[in-house]
Parts: C-alpha cells; structure tokens; sequence
C-alpha cells in the first residue's frame, strides 16, 4: 500500500450514552475512489462528521497526510484539504449558480487577494465559471439556485465544495433524492473528479457504488464488518446476511 492520506486509528464517537462509533480503523490510499456502505443507521454520516472536523471523536486519532488533525477546528481540517460535499445547503437560493461558486472560491482566496480588486474579481469569476463547467452546469450560471433541478443542486453544491480545492472530497449520499438520470449524470461526474484526487463516498445503495469503487467498506452499527474489493465484499457472507438480503 502507497503512504495513506487519511488514517483513522481505533476512533468512537458517542452520543450521551449511545455509541455511534466504535474504534473503527481504517487507512484510506492516496487517488483512490472508495465508499462506505451500510444500512441506515450504520453510523456513516457520523464517520463523514468526523473526519470533516464536524464532530470531534470521543476518543482515537485521525490523520491526513501524515499529520495528526485530531481535535483541529473545523477550518483547519477544510484549510488541510478536506471538503464534504452534501447535507451540507450552504447554497444560497437567491444567487445564482455562478455566485454561489464565487462565494466559495472567494472564501478560499481572499486572503491572498485583498489588495488587487479588480484582477482578483475577473480570476475569481472565471474560477467559477470553470467550476460550474467542470460539473456540467456552464449552461446554467446565471440562473438562481433556487431554480435548478434537484440534480442540478446537488452539483452546484460539488461545484462550491471544489472551490476550496480539496485532496480528499467527502460526498453522503451524492444520488440521494436523484432520478436514474441525474443519478447517471453525477456517478460519471464522480468517477471523473476521482480521476484527480482523492474521493470517499457514503452511501447506502450499495449496487450504486460496487461497479466504480475499487474499494468498499462496510460499516454495520458503528463498526467496520468488511473491506475490500467489490468482489471481495459480493462473496462475503457476513456482508449478505446483514445487507444484501435487505434489498
Ligand atoms: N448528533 C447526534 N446526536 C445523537 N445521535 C446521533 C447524532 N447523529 C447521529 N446519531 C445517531 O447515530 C446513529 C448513526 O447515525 P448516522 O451516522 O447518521 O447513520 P447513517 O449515516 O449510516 O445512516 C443513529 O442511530 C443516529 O440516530
Ligand atoms: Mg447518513
């Protein structure tokens, strides 16, 4: 195995007296596209919480490339290079497309442009526009968010969580809430975004991801039952008697 870019060592998150998590481990690979499946329930989102610098763990360590981020604020771990896409809705309805992805380029940027406005303005709006073309909404830049499609959201959310230039992009559940086509449209987005970094996606619909990841793992009440390859995880009987004869 090449140098992870994400560890996660022997992590528990607890809420009051309910354990959520329960020292999971697990070592994510540089470039690679992996999911996390598991019922409803599972604990997946809260895994996604925490390695966003969302939840900080009860107990366990987490590190990205290298370093320890444990307990880091939120920010430092989005200033690191880590960027959740979904359940996040900080879109603003009222702007349209192509502002939105402005606001989040300008977030990551500022800082090193205050003192060229008008410059600094043309860049950022031509980042957008790169952006907005790069998930396929190029056609659709001036329009407000609020009018978008529900696929057409969920993209435009890609889009901003790219304006922070992420190596590692978390996304839950990506096709929740999407029809066969917008489904369509977002799991090639998603293998063409991890064609350039690293990306780990949540979701419960297993059949989704088992023909793009090139690795899975299963979460089941707050503790990795499996791992490994799709075939790996289709012939594992303990994954069949706890999901695949769900459905
Ligand atoms: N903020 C929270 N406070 C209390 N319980 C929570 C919180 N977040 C999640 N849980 C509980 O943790 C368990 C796992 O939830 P979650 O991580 O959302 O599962 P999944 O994403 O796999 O469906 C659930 O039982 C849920 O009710
Ligand atoms: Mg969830």
């Amino acid at each position: 195995m090449t140098a992870p870019i994400l560890e996660v060592e022997a992590v528990s998150k607890r809420f009051g007296n309910f354990v959520a998590l329960r020292e999971v481990s697990a070592r994510f690979e540089a470039g690679k596209l992996s999911a996390i499946i598991g019922p409803n329930g599972a604990g997946k989102s809260t895994f996604f919480n925490v390695v966003s610098g969302a939840f900080a763990p009860s107990s366990g360590r987490l590190r990205f490339q290298g370093r320890d981020i444990t307990g880091a604020a939120q920010h430092e771990f989005a200033r690191a290079g880590i960027a959740k896409s979904f359940q996040i809705t900080n879109v603003f309805r009222q702007l349209s497309a192509h502002e939105n992805v402005r606001v989040a380029v300008q977030m990551k940027r500022s800082r090193y442009e205050l003192f060229k406005p008008r410059a600094a303005m043309r860049e950022l709006a031509e980042r957008a526009s790169d952006l907005l073309e790069r998930v396929g909404l190029a056609a659709h830049a001036s329009r407000p968010a609020a009018d978008l499609a529900h696929g057409q959201q969920r993209a435009l959310e890609v889009a901003m969580a790219l304006a922070c230039e992420p190596a590692l992009l978390l996304m839950d559940e990506p096709t929740a809430g999407m029809s066969p086509e917008e489904t369509r449209v977002m799991m090639d987005l998603i293998v063409e975004l991890a064609g350039e970094r690293t990306v780990i996606l949540v979701e419960h619909k297993m059949k989704l991801v088992m023909g793009i990841c090139q690795r899975l793992l299963v979460l089941h009440h707050g503790e990795f039952l499996a791992e490994g390859t799709p075939e790996d995880i289709r012939a594992n009987d303990d994954v069949r008697r706890v999901y695949l004869g769900q459905g």
